[in-house]
Parts: structure tokens; C-alpha cells; sequence
């Protein structure tokens, strides 16, 4: 095994994804970034250069999915495993390919991420099922005509209809089409020149702007590593004229299932195989859908498009439509279609149970504020690491405050979430892939069963249906403090997230030189009113 070495670059820019210029931040001026290749086993370096100018602004990178197994102060989670990394500074991740599969990184500093901070990860093992050819990534995302934090501002504001705000595009591998003739964002047109922070930045929207494309070898089976790296949106990717054969979900190989659609919410994957036997034609559209519609986070493009031609097709024609869009769907595959391919027998009995609630409540000031167990988490960038209080501290206290909630030292913990509100929430626990034991809709509560009891599935996002619940467990044997959050960007910024503390008696010392303890780089730029927290 061996070190894999990346330099990641953090600048801002503007690019037309989708026809329409926008200001983005990219890593090393590519969007989506550069992807990380590792083979399992190996250990993965990368150091992360903040440009982010001007204005500042922090950073930190999540590596999506990574276990962090004695290496939780490298997660990328500024003021839960680290400080952020201060404008005009670097800093070193290593962490280490536990799992193998694909996932992602992104952006973990606010809804930085939805700017363009995000790119696929490749970590290659061992496969139970063949194929031809690896495709590589397949990035789904929604996109948004104006700057992040404006998004956010709205997002946790005083008007619910912008609760989440629905998205302009939808996006294949970073590309789709805009058509210029529609408003933006609900036509706040002031709204969007003026958050632009590139002043000099002008508003333009080309027509017919150009797709992703994919080649098929025809007879050959391809192996298409999809990822929802959105913001908001559930995706569901279909191809024309080809069936999709699942063979793992998130970072868990599972038995070959084969469908018609797959749904991802925000955080998940799936790899699917896909054989190249139509031979009625020889070029296809594959597509991802996210209708509007608040509770699955809809984007008014509706679908985006992008073109595959077997080889030796002509590509400078676009396929034709061989059927048209189709509604969205808002929740995982059923539990019963599906299981991992290496079995976990979950330990309910005497399983540390922690009940959760989901709400969205007009606070004090007449803010909608998210909230789990009726708080809402903040970051706090004064006290940036809570895994350095936590570290070795055998009786870590509870504080609903920030959002900490000690599991103990129990070896299996149940995470029975209701969802009171009328949005699906795809929910992601870090350092681990968690079993799905139940899931239900509408006025029902977990009766304590599980689905598939002996080898459920397990993932590390699943998404919670609206106005349902979800039971999910994990193992609890990796010692860390460990975020639990909605992977909406918009809903994580408006406080959809509380810390679990597993083992605090066990985490292991933290070494000097890491973010988590020091934020001395940090304190320079806001004690010198560089930066607005
Ligand atoms: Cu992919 Cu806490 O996130």
C-alpha cells in the first residue's frame, strides 16, 4: 500500500455550467474537481490551499464516507474535528482508504460547498460482479444561479416558501441547460446581480449550452459511478432503453439488483452496470429528474440531460427522445430489494436506544430555524474542536446547547428518528456506515422490527421520509465525535445536525500539528476584522 499525494487549490471564479455565468470557488480551477484514485488500503495525502479571496473567507474539506478509524481530526469539520483553514493558509489531511467503493469530498465550512467545492473519489477493491469498462464518476447535482450564502440567508429567513429555495438547474458531471427564456430563483433578478460578489461579473444566459457525454462500447457492460453531490434535490437517474444493474450503495457493495431508476438523495451513491444492447438506435439520453415540488427539493429545470453514443455513433448529434421525463420519486429503493453482499448482524438487544425528532419552528426572532430534539446546532468557532474537549474525558457531558450528545460506551446504538416535518431529509452519520432497520411514512412510530433482521441494509446516508421515520443503528466502535446531520445544504446551514460522542474515554490523543488544536491562524484573521463571523 502506498501514499497518494493531491494539492487541492481553493479560489474563487465564475463559470457557465449551465449557460449562465455565475461566481463559483473551485479546486484547482476545475469544476467539478479533480478526483481522488486510490486503491484500498492506501493512504490518501492532501493538502488544501485556501485562496479564497475576496472577500476571506474559512474553509475545511470533508472526505465523504472515509471512516476516519483513529483519525477523526481529519474528518474536515470546522468546529467539531477542526478549526477552519484560515484564508491564505494550508493544511494537510491524511486520511486513510478504509472502505472502498465511490464517494466524494466537499466543502464542510457552511454551504460552501454548493459554490463548487465538491469531487468524486475512487477508492478501487475487489469486485463480486464483472464488467467491461469503468465509466468513472457521474456527478448529479442541482446548481443555483446566485452565491451561496444568499441561499442561506433565505433558507433559515422569515418566508417559508423559500424554505428550501428551489434550485434553476440540475447538472450531469457539471454541465446542463438553462433555458434563457425562464427567470432565475424565482425571478428575484435584483436579488441576483446583487449578491453577486464579483462586482464586475455581468449577467449573460447562452442558449443551448453544451451536455456531458459518455461513450458506450456496444455488447460491453459499464460500471457508472453515480453521486448525488447537490445541494437540496433527490435525483433520479434513469437511462433510455437500458436497465441498471445496482451493485452498491454508498460505500457498501450489496447483491446485484436491477431497476429501472435509482434514487439518490444528497450524500449518496450507487454504482450501477449498465450493458450496451440496444441496438435500436445508437446514441441515448441518460437523465436525472428532480421535479419541484419543497419536499424533495425539486429544481425548476425539472430534468437534466446528458448524451451516451455507442462507439462509432456520430456525437456531434444529440440522441433522440426515446420517452419523456417522469415524476420524481422521494424516498430509497424498499428495504427489501436489496442487501449488502458482506453481512453485519446488527445487535439490537440491549442496544442504547436514542430517540430524535426533526422540526422546523418559527423561533423568537420569527426566523424558521431547524431544530433535532427542539434545538438548533450552530458551529462555534470558539471552541472549534469539540473533539478536543471530548478527548480521553470519560464523563463528557451532554450539552444540548452545542448540540453534543454523549452515546457512552454502548456497542450498538439505535437512532430512531421521527420526522415531523413535510420535507424528506437524506441524513448522514460520519465514521460510519449505519444499518437501515425500518423506515415509515404518516403518523406511524417504529414498532422495534427490522427489515431483513440479519443483514439489513447499511449506507451511510439514508434518506428519512417526509412526515416518517426511520430507524437506523450503528456499531459502535470507533471513538470519535461524530457528526449526524441532513446533507440538504440548506437545511445543515439552518441547523438540521447535532455531534455524537462515542467512546470519549477512548479517542485517541490528538497530535499537535492538526487543526483540532490550534486556531491561532483563525483568531489573527477575526481579531483583525478580516472576516465577519
Ligand atoms: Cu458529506 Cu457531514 O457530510
Amino acid at each position: 500500500n502506498v501514499t497518494r499525494y493531491y494539492e487541492f487549490t481553493i479560489t474563487r471564479g465564475s463559470i457557465s455550467a449551465d449557460g449562465v455565468l455565475r461566481d463559483v470557488m473551485l479546486v484547482n480551477n476545475q469544476f467539478p474537481g479533480p478526483a481522488i484514485e486510490a486503491n484500498w488500503g492506501d493512504m490518501i495525502e492532501i493538502t488544501v490551499h485556501n485562496n479564497i479571496s475576496y472577500p476571506v473567507e474559512g474553509t475545511s474539506i470533508h472526505w465523504h464516507g472515509f471512516l476516519q478509524r483513529g483519525s477523526n481530526w481529519f474528518d474536515g469539520v470546522p468546529s467539531v474535528s477542526q478549526c477552519p483553514i484560515a484564508p491564505f493558509h494550508s493544511y494537510t489531511y491524511r486520511i486513510p482508504a478504509q472502505l472502498y467503493g465511490s464517494s466524494w469530498y466537499h466543502a464542510h465550512y457552511s454551504a460552501q460547498y454548493t459554490a463548487g467545492i465538491v469531487g468524486p473519489i475512487i477508492v478501487y477493491g475487489p469486485s463480486q460482479q464483472s464488467y467491461d469498462i469503468d465509466i468513472g464518476p457521474v456527478l448529479l447535482s442541482d446548481w443555483y444561479h446566485i452565491p451561496y450564502f444568499s441561499i442561506v440567508s433565505d433558507a433559515v429567513g422569515t418566508d417559508l416558501s423559500e424554505i428550501p429555495p428551489t434550485s434553476d438547474s440540475l447538472l450531469i458531471n457539471g454541465r446542463g441547460r438553462f433555458d434563457c427564456s425562464k427567470p432565475s430563483y424565482g425571478n428575484e433578478t435584483t436579488e441576483l446581480l446583487a449578491s453577486h460578489v464579483s462586482a464586475n461579473l455581468t449577467w449573460t444566459c447562452k442558449d443551448g449550452a453544451e451536455l456531458s457525454k459518455f461513450v458506450f462500447q456496444p455488447g460491453k457492460t459499464h460500471r457508472l459511478r453515480l453521486m448525488n453531490v447537490g445541494a437540496d434535490g433527490i435525483q433520479k437517474f434513469t437511462i433510455d432503453g437500458h436497465q441498471l444493474t445496482v451493485i452498491a450503495y454508498d460505500y457498501v457493495p450489496t447483491t446485484p439488483h436491477t431497476a429501472d431508476f435509482v434514487t439518490l438523495g444528497v450524500g449518496q451513491r450507487a454504482d450501477v452496470l449498465v450493458t450496451a444492447n440496444n441496438y435500436t438506435t445508437n446514441s441515448f439520453w441518460m437523465r436525472s429528474s428532480a421535479p419541484g415540488g419543497a419536499a424533495c427539493g425539486g429544481s425548476n429545470m425539472g430534468e437534466v440531460m446528458a448524451a451516451i453514443y455507442y462507439e462509432g455513433a456520430d456525437t456531434t448529434v444529440e440522441p433522440t427522445t426515446l420517452r419523456g421525463s417522469n415524476d420524481t420519486v422521494c424516498e430509497n429503493a424498499p428495504l427489501n430489494t436489496t442487501e449488502p453482499e458482506y453481512t453485519i448482524t446488527p445487535t439490537p438487544e440491549g442496544a442504547y436506544v436514542f430517540d430524535i425528532t426533526l422540526s422546523l419552528v418559527l423561533n423568537s426572532t420569527g426566523n424558521y430555524e431547524w431544530r433535532m430534539n427542539d434545538q438548533t446546532f450552530r458551529a462555534n468557532f470558539n471552541y472549534p474542536s469539540l473533539m478536543l474537549a471530548a478527548e480521553g474525558n470519560t464523563s463528557f457531558p451532554d450539552d444540548p446547547q452545542w448540540q453534543i450528545h454523549n452515546m457512552g460506551s454502548n456497542k450498538s446504538v439505535v437512532l430512531n428518528v421521527t420526522n415531523l416535518t413535510p420535507f424528506a431529509h437524506p441524513f448522514h452519520l460520519h465514521g460510519h456506515n449505519f444499518h437501515v432497520l425500518n423506515t415509515g411514512y404518516n403518523g406511524t412510530v417504529w414498532d422495534g422490527t427490522a427489515v431483513n433482521p440479519k443483514n439489513p441494509m447499511r449506507r451511510d446516508v439514508q434518506i428519512i421520509p417526509q412526515a416518517g421515520w426511520a430507524a437506523l443503528s450503528f456499531e459502535s466502535d470507533n471513538p470519535g465525535v461524530w457528526p449526524f446531520h441532513c446533507h440538504v445544504a440548506w437545511h445543515l446551514s439552518g441547523g438540521l445536525a447535532m455531534n455524537l460522542v462515542t467512546h470519549a474515554d477512548q479517542i485517541p490523543s490528538i497530535p499537535s500539528g492538526t487543526k483540532a488544536d490550534t486556531c491561532t491562524d483563525w483568531d489573527y484573521y477575526s481579531n483583525n476584522n478580516v472576516v465577519d463571523q
